[in-house]
């Protein structure tokens, strides 16, 4: 069934390799969620700019997008730019921002053929308008599709989402459309930028960072976490198996017995 004792370059724990067939065996996690991290500490490993780490990262997405949607994940969701990422050095700002066109440029055909949903989550108000448009042409192009959701964090924060969501319900209030008592969970959620998603039943972090990062805040409450030592660009199928076979190995209870 498993075919060999798998290590991962970054991992010194041994584990076993999967095979996608032996994941798909049982049902996988509908929405994975993922925040990319180590871009930088590749690159810096490799004597190279902050950027290479980027662009391997960047090709990294495709692949995980590709097997994603092989192995019938139905929402990829993937932490691309958080609110707080502007206070990064300008020249990084202005590459990351240019990765959304590079990569729909190279990728969107194909993602148009393998039936692909691209969405975006985040404040695109504050985006410059080659990657607004580059975004929003892949969201016009894709929208009909019905396969693989990819929905891209972009320049997402989560308290600034739950804000927002607030500011809204209040308008409601105070128009006389809603009661105060009539707020529950639901109304909250549909204010919210994946008010069309199901929370996430997975969460990857990779770089070994053990934290959140103001990411989806409301819509973890009830998520499996992984994290993994492994830096983004050095992120493999197998990884993702790894992750996939340890949330099916888990009993979630969603606070019942
Ligand atoms: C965190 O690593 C990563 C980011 C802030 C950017 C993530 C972006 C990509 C993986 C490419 C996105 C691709 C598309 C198509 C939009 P870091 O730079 O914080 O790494 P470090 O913690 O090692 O410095």
């Amino acid at each position: 069934m498993f075919n060999k004792i798998w290590r991962s370059k970054e991992q010194s724990n041994f584990s076993i390799e999967y095979t996608k067939e032996d994941i798909l065996r049982q049902p996988v996690p509908e929405h994975v969620a993922i925040i990319m991290d180590g871009n930088g500490r590749w690159a810096k490993k490799r004597s190279l700019p902050r950027a290479a780490g980027h662009y391997e990262g960047m090709q990294v997405v495709r692949k995980i997008t590709r097997f994603a949607s092989e192995l019938g994940i139905k929402v990829l969701t993937l932490y691309a730019f958080s609110t707080e990422n502007w206070k990064r050095p300008k020249s990084e700002v202005e590459y990351l921002m240019k990765l959304p066109e590079q990569f729909l440029t190279t990728f969107l055909p194909e993602l148009i053929a393998e039936n692909v949903n691209v969405r975006v989550i985040g404040n695109s108000n504050q985006l410059p308008e080659y990657t607004r448009r580059a975004v929003e042409k892949a969201i016009q192009e894709t929208k009909h599709n019905t396969g693989l959701i990819l929905n891209f964090a972009l320049n997402y924060g989560s308290r600034a989402e739950i804000t927002y969501a607030v500011k809204e319900i209040a308008k409601r209030v105070q128009q006389g459309d809603l009661t105060a008592e009539q707020i529950d969970e639901e109304v909250v959620a549909s204010c919210l930028m994946t008010k069309d998603l199901k929370d996430p039943d997975l969460l990857i972090r990779t770089s070994g960072e053990i934290r959140l990062s103001n990411f989806m805040l409301w819509q973890l409450a009830y998520t499996e976490f992984w994290f993994t030592d492994v830096l983004w660009p050095d992120f493999t199928e197998q990884h993702l198996l790894q992750a996939i076979a340890e949330f099916q190995r888990r009993g979630r209870r969603f606070g019942g017995v």
